[in-house]
């Protein structure tokens, strides 16, 4: 499915400046892997993201997608197959659209070119369903303007638009983290329901400790751009919150320094 070879990215390199974002990254997603991704502030969480999804080039290694190298192609060539959700609730919606033109725009991502984008009737049908799934009363609200919307209820269309036409991949960047707490666990349960039930390859970046380990088949740690832990379904089941933290402290030798972090 998704691999990445020996992926290295320094910003702003031979200059006072410089600095390492990842180094030698290796990571292999088999189909259906669902990876939460926790680490300190600067670690790479957001790189590998960006990286995976082609906002920003590697300096060395190779992406791939079921054995094609995707490192050369740009942002909105890979679309089809990533979707993205961003911490901002802001950034993944189109606020002067009505929350249908936002899901027919969402929808022709995932399509060949040339499709019309006006929202026909049985579109329209389409979206009401996928909308109403959500359970969060937006179905009689089609024709609202997103930017009327609620950072939570943003969120939700975020991530519906972002998993509808079924990617390869889904990325999530702490995409609970801007919302209180009762709207980041209905988002939380909604993103599980949607990947168990899609069966999504995720990477989902959280600062919640809980959620990074009762999440997902498969949790990874990050610090200072390498990869220093990955564990899998039947380690992950039994950890702790505590156990989870003294493994980061056992393996960097320091104490996991997220400015969000939350640990249950
Ligand atoms: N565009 C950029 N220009 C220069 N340095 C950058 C840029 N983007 C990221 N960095 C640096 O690269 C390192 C990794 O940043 P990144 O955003 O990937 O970390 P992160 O793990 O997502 O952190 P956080 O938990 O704070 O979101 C940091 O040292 C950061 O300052
Ligand atoms: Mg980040």
């Amino acid at each position: 499915m998704l691999q990445l070879k020996n992926v290295t990215k320094l910003f702003n390199p031979s200059t006072v400046n410089e600095k390492i974002a990842l180094v030698d990254v290796n990571l292999h997603l088999h189909p259906g892997d669902f990876v939460t991704v926790i680490g300190s502030n600067g670690a790479g969480k957001s790189t590998l993201m960006n990286i995976i999804s082609g906002v920003m080039k590697s300096d060395a290694g190779e992406v791939s997608i079921d054995g094609n190298s995707i490192g050369h192609l740009p942002e909105f060539r890979r679309s089809r197959w990533i979707g993205r959700v961003f911490q901002d609730p802001m950034a993944g919606t189109a606020p002067h659209m009505t929350i249908e033109e936002n899901l027919a725009m969402a929808y022709r991502r995932g399509q060949a070119r040339g499709l019309s984008i006006g929202v026909t009737a049985d579109k329209r049908k389409m979206f009401r369903e996928q909308i109403e799934r959500l359970g969060i009363g937006l179905d009689n609200r089609l024709k609202a303007k997103v930017g009327t919307l609620s950072g939570g209820e943003r969120q939700a269309l975020s991530l519906l638009m972002a998993t509808f036409t079924k990617p390869k991949i889904l990325l999530l960047d702490e995409h609970t983290a801007a919302l209180d707490p009762a709207r980041a666990e209905l988002i939380t349960r909604l993103t599980d329901e949607i990947v168990r039930e899609l069966k999504l390859t995720t990477l989902m970046v959280t600062h919640n400790m809980e959620q990074a380990i009762r999440l997902g088949n498969r949790l990874i740690m990050m610090d200072k751009g390498r990869i220093i832990l990955d564990f899998d379904k039947e380690r992950k089941q039994h950890l702790t919150v505590e156990e989870l933290l003294g493994e980061f402290e056992r393996i960097s030798g320091h104490k996991l320094s997220d400015e969000r972090l939350v640990l249950g």
